[in-house]
Parts: C-alpha cells; structure tokens; sequence
C-alpha cells in the first residue's frame, strides 16, 4: 500500500506514463470501469434483453432483463429483495453472498441469466415465516454485528459453512468464512455464533 501523497504526486507529473505503480493503479480502475459497466447496464437495446425465470425463495418470478444485468442487481432492483446487499460490487466482500442451488456465491459476480430456471434462495427466504432460522437466531444471541450490513450475506454464508463440513473449529470457520468481510471487526463474535448455528442446525438442511 503507498501513502496517497505519493500517489497524487506521481498522478501529477507529467512523466508518469511509465510509472509502474500508477499503471498496476490504472489498471485496476479500468478493471473495475468494465466491471461497472457490465453489472449496471445503461443501455435501451432490444437485442440485449432477455426472458427468464428466477426461482427466488420458493416463488417463481418471470422477468425481461437486459442480458448483463447481475443476479444481484435483478434481486434488488427488480424484485426489490433488498436483504441482499450490494458492498464492494466486485466479488470481495461477501454482502451479497446468497445460494443458488444450495451453494452460496457472490450474487455480483453471477449474471441473473445464469440463474434462469435455477433455485436462489436469500436472506429473506431462510425464515420459516415469524421463526427465524437457527444461524439468523445464533448470530442475534451472540451479539455476531453492529452495523448488521455485512449480517446477511454472513449469515447465508455461515449456512453453507455448515452444510460443507466446515466448522470442525475455529481456525476452519475463520478460513471457510473468509469470504465475508465485515468492516465493524466483528470477526470474535462471528465464529461463536456460527458454531452455535451449527450445533441447533444439527439434524437439518
Ligand atoms: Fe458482491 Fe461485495 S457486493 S462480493
Ligand atoms: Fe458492520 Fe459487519 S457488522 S460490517
């Protein structure tokens, strides 16, 4: 990591084309410009739009989407399942993890075209109604938050976790979990409360 007055300096010579660090900075803003571009799609172009079928949560929804728009962006912008957060929009922090087919992925870095006919479960599928499910319980009882924006794709995350086999211990959680960043450091009380999610989920899915 270098300080920002040296990179704001050597952005102001006029000499810097050849300058290795800012053409390594360049080339990660222009990845995340194409990055951009693709996940929120501005365009009107007919031959871009698609039909398809998003099983979220047990509904079946029929949706004409543009061809590029994200699994995320259509949960939250079109069936404004909104549980579902958008952090970095890169695929690095985790918010927007949610399970497609019973695995979890980062719903920004899967297109919504991929999740045609597919099952998506999110946060706001994993209740049964009013009861809340034991890994949504465990991280409410172990004070697993504080600004909760990270919590959802945590917990959807933690889920998975289980299900893979892996909370052998605490080492296995903090590697099998870190995935999901949470900026408040939560991390201590994150790992209590996916192992107590995965005692009260023994015996089922
Ligand atoms: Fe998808 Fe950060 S918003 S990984
Ligand atoms: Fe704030 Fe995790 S609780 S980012």
């Amino acid at each position: 990591m270098f300080p920002r007055t040296i990179v704001l300096n050597r952005l102001l010579s006029p000499s810097n084309l050849e300058d290795p660090l800012l053409q390594g900075q360049r080339a990660t803003r222009m990845r995340r410009m194409e990055a951009t571009e693709v996940a929120t799609p501005q365009t009107t172009d007919l031959t871009h739009v698609m039909e398809l079928t998003l099983n979220v949560n047990g509904s079946a929804h029929r949706c004409v989407l543009d061809t590029r728009t994200t699994l995320l962006d259509a949960l939250r912008e079109h069936l404004h399942l909104t549980g579902t957060k958008k952090g970095c929009n890169f695929g690095e922090c985790g918010a927007c993890t949610v399970h497609l087919d019973g695995q979890r992925v980062n719903a920004c870095m899967v297109l919504a075209a991929q999740a045609d006919g597919r099952e998506v479960t999110t946060i706001e599928g994993l209740s049964q109604g009013e009861t809340l499910h034991p890994m949504q319980q465990a991280f409410i009882d172990s004070d697993a938050f504080q600004c909760g924006f990270c919590t959802p794709g945590q917990v959807m995350s933690a889920v998975c976790c289980v299900r893979e086999g892996h909370t052998q211990s605490d080492a296995d959680i903090r590697e099998w979990m870190s995935g999901n960043l949470c900026r408040c450091s939560s991390y201590p009380q994150i790992v209590e409360a996916v192992k107590a999610g995965a005692s009260a989920m023994k015996g089922r899915r």
